[in-house]
């Protein structure tokens, strides 16, 4: 069998019968094969237009990728001290936290609280929206401090992680909205003043010191207890990065005059890399995905990713083969449930891909029991092999931006932060994009495998709580210390 990538994990074993089956499934298995295996050279080619896109992105005509100034200028010594609140606007969560940086360095205490985001109100009105978000901060700080309308003003750090233009700390322009969210009214706009605006009805008291990107709070909290860590990623319900560069290689700031050496953290928004098709080798299901979507044309890199894609890649894989080929997928069984659009979620591909039985039969309990279809000993196969080829396509691509960030850089040895459900919960994503990272970059073999990587993802510190909290901390501190740049509101950090 052909088979690119990373070795066949253990549990890869349901696949090998694959050569009992009959031969229009076989031919099936082969296309799709074809149609997601990414070699490595492929990987190369990808990874060397990513670091000119990178780069594009910094000029001052820009190109698809943003990479959005965040104003973060400083990275963590682990000596911040600080009580601050931190509010995270995830893709799935709400999050509202209360973070304790301690007299002891790198340590924290924290206190959370953990909300749905109703369904409805991502694709619903703004002031909803900001409504839900405010009422839930609000319970936060009357359950843990009592009235709130008797206290100070508490200094929050924003975690809002969409495309913002940020020509302050304090301050956020969607740029549009990504991850399925589509509101009306507030791509263009400042967010800001919407969301105090819902806090100043409830009268509830905040002061927003700084929004920020889920992956700079990734970068910031994970360095904050890792010297090491230069990248922050996030490979969750979508997909980013984000790092520091030198204000002297961001042309598109050149008119503030910035001293060059001074750090700027960057959120790249790498999940629009290649919007304009010229490298990603995109399947008809990738393209049918963007053409339904509440925003075609954006996003391509991480609609071939993230969370919120990949078991709707699948699903359209099964119904094509189902209605479309010769195989005929499930013959003859309704499959109403499975054409219902983003009723797989990644997690499914997860069990599927975890399913260590040698006849697959825990795939095949859970075929029946979510979408009342009962495929057959061979269309199990196919099932697996269409799992592994999405997820390994996704951890392979997933390493080509890492790298590219790497190698604009020059960072021959690093530690990269990554948080997110795909990376911590899809079975093998890890030590598949570590092996595409070995293969883009040419590293040899490891002498032993215990061996660090001389570029290694590993799991993150808490960005959007801790890394927020951080983040506030860092720009009072500068503030203080009379660094004003890209502050719009400084009477909130006195
Ligand atoms: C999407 C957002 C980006 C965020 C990422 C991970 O790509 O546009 O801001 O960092 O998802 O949550």
């Amino acid at each position: 069998m052909m088979r690119l990538g990373p070795k066949a994990p253990p549990s890869g074993k349901g696949t090998g019968s694959l050569t009992d089956a009959p031969k229009d499934l076989l031919k099936e298995t082969r296309h799709l094969e074809e149609l997601f295996t990414i070699d490595t050279p492929k990987l190369k080619e990808i990874t060397h237009h990513f670091v000119n896109e990178l780069t594009k992105g910094l000029s001052v005509e820009g190109g698809s990728i943003p990479m959005n100034p965040t104003w973060v200028m400083s990275r963590p010594t682990g000596h911040e001290t600080g009580t601050f609140l931190a509010l995270d606007m995830g893709g799935t969560n709400l999050r509202v936290c209360q973070v304790t940086l301690t007299e002891q360095k790198s340590e924290f205490d924290i206190i959370q609280s953990k909300y749905r985001l109703p369904e409805e109100l991502k694709t619903g009105v703004a002031e909803e929206l900001w409504g839900y978000i405010a009422d839930c901060l609000q319970q936060f700080i009357e359950t843990h401090h009592g009235d709130a309308s008797k206290m100070g003003k508490h200094p929050l750090g924003f975690t809002f992680s969409y495309p913002a233009t940020q020509n302050y700390i304090d301050e956020g322009i969607l740029q549009r909205w990504t991850k399925g969210f589509d509101i009306a009214g507030v791509e263009g706009r400042n967010v800001v003043p919407m969301f105090e605006a819902a806090l100043k009805q409830r009268g509830v008291p905040i002061k927003l010191t700084a929004l920020i990107n889920d992956t700079t709070g990734t970068l910031v909290a994970s360095a904050y207890t890792d010297p090491k860590m230069m990248i922050g990623c996030i490979f969750g319900t979508g997909c980013n990065a984000a790092y520091m560069e030198d204000c002297g290689s961001i042309p598109k700031l050149a008119h503030l005059n910035l001293p060059p050496d001074t750090p700027m953290g960057i959120n790249c928004e790498w999940g629009a890399f290649d919007n304009e098709g010229k490298v990603l080798p995109r399947t008809p299901y990738d393209a049918a995905i963007d053409k339904d979507s509440p925003r075609p044309g954006q996003q391509a890199f991480e609609k071939m990713i993230a969370g919120l894609y990949l078991g709707e890649i699948f699903r359209l894989i099964m119904v094509d083969l189902h209605d479309n080929s010769d195989a005929h997928l499930f013959a003859g069984q309704d499959i109403s449930k499975l054409r219902k659009p983003y009723s797989l979620d990644s997690s499914f591909l997860s069990a599927i891909e975890e399913d260590t039985l040698e006849d697959l039969s825990e795939t095949l309990d859970l075929f029946q029991t979510k979408l009342n279809i009962s495929p057959s000993r061979a269309e199990l196969g196919l099932i697996r092999r269409a799992a592994e080829l999405i997820g390994t396509r996704a951890a392979r691509l997933s390493a080509c931006g890492v790298a590219a960030i790497s190698i604009k850089k020059g960072y021959q040895s690093c530690h990269v932060g990554a948080d997110g459900s795909v990376f911590n919960k899809y079975p093998h994503f890890k030590a598949r994009g570590a092996q595409a990272l070995r293969q883009i970059l040419d590293w040899p073999d490891k002498a032993d495998p215990k061996e660090e990587d001389p570029i290694e993802i590993l799991a993150a510190e808490d960005g959007s709580g801790v890394g927020a909290a951080l983040i506030a901390a860092l720009t009072l501190r500068r503030v203080k210390d009379g660094n004003m740049h890209g502050i719009l509101h400084p009477e909130n950090f006195k």
